[in-house]
């Protein structure tokens, strides 16, 4: 991918959140990465490990603490009025959890035809009710439901409506955060699939955050790990799987299930020990340091920086260079 496709270029990112007076708690520490257009980037990494917080901060929902977010080269904390109004049309989020960020006392059709009236994209009512009812066919839902409220959806339902919503206002962009998790197993495989498809309809570019790496793989075409604040693994999504080089990645994708034995008996197991350090107190130098089977003295007060590993492969460990 050429540097004149890049949509998004973060560079040394980093989210504190001040707790009280003493406390300080490093949310996103100093990550960067570029997202090319057109493209999938997946985040994945525990609970806690700051994905919402770097999705959000990217998209100008939350201030930075220092470094930049620039989108199409426009620094995304500095805009002026005019230039974020266009932002937050071209940018598009999909929430996690499809009961609580959609309005309940909203009609359907209110709920997604309400960017759609703040950017003025429709000349008449009639014009307004028949993009609704396009993009309700498009997400897999029916034009009458236009007049319901949300109550009366399923959980998939709802997650659909919120795509149409985001959809609206014709993004480029879209920040998914968890949009499956919440939902019932038997129809996250539907609604990753419905993005998939939109997706590639209207070329869109996108960051997808999820919590494993087995769901994240199919909709990525590049897949990014977060480990306490920082960002320990770049690569593509095929080639992370065959070849983690990061010791946290590979514990990762040892906690996935095989269905073939043989590949299985093959995989170097690691588990973890211990839990996540606190991200109020990371422990110096690597943050994997206090759960890496691999650390070393140099691990424990140097931070590594992320490198390029092989093509195209980004690594941040001191095993590798
Ligand atoms: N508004 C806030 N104020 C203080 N701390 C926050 C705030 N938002 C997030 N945090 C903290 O920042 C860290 C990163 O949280 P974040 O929600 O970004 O993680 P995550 O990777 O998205 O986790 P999950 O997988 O559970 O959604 C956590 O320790 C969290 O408690
Ligand atoms: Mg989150």
């Amino acid at each position: 991918m050429s540097e004149q496709n890049v949509i998004m270029e973060v560079n040394h990112l980093k989210k504190y959140f001040r707790l009280d007076s003493k406390r300080t708690l490093k949310a996103v520490d100093d990550v960067s990465f570029k997202i090319y257009e057109g493209e999938t980037l997946g985040i994945v990494g525990e609970s806690g490990c700051g994905k919402t917080t770097c999705g959000r901060t990217c998209i100008g929902m939350y201030d930075r603490t220092d470094g930049e977010v620039l989108y199409r080269g426009e620094d995304v904390h500095k805009m002026d009025t005019a230039k974020k109004k266009e932002f937050t049309k071209k940018v598009q989020m999909i929430f996690q959890d499809p009961y609580s960020s959609l309005d309940p006392r909203m009609k359907v059709h209110d709920i997604i035809a309400e960017g759609m009236r703040i950017h003025k994209m429709n000349a008449s009512r009639a014009e307004e009710i028949e993009e609704v009812q396009n993009l309700l066919r498009s997400v897999g839902l029916n034009a009458e439901h236009a007049s319901r409220y949300v109550h009366e959806f399923s959980g998939g339902q709802r997650q659909r409506i919120g795509i149409a919503r985001a959809l609206a206002v014709n993004p480029e962009f879209l920040l998914c955060d968890e949009p499956i998790s919440a939902l019932d197993v038997s129809v996250q495989a539907q609604v990753v699939n419905l993005l998939i498809k939109l997706q590639k309809e209207r070329s869109l570019t996108s960051m997808f955050i999820a919590h494993d790496l087995s769901m994240v793989k199919h909709i990525s075409d590049r897949v990014g790990v977060m480990y306490l604040g920082n960002m320990v693994e770049l690569a593509p999504s095929g080639e992370l799987y065959k070849n983690p080089f990061h010791p946290y990645t590979q514990a990762l994708l040892s906690a996935i299930p095989i269905p073939d034995p043989k590949i299985a008996r093959n995989k170097k197991q690691i588990r973890l020990q211990g839990e996540v350090p606190s991200p109020v107190n990371p422990p110096a130098g690597c943050h994997f340091c206090s759960r890496c089977p691999y650390v070393t003295d140099r691990c424990k007060s140097e931070t590594p920086v992320l490198k390029e590993t092989a093509p195209g492969h980004f690594t941040a460990c001191h095993l590798y260079g």
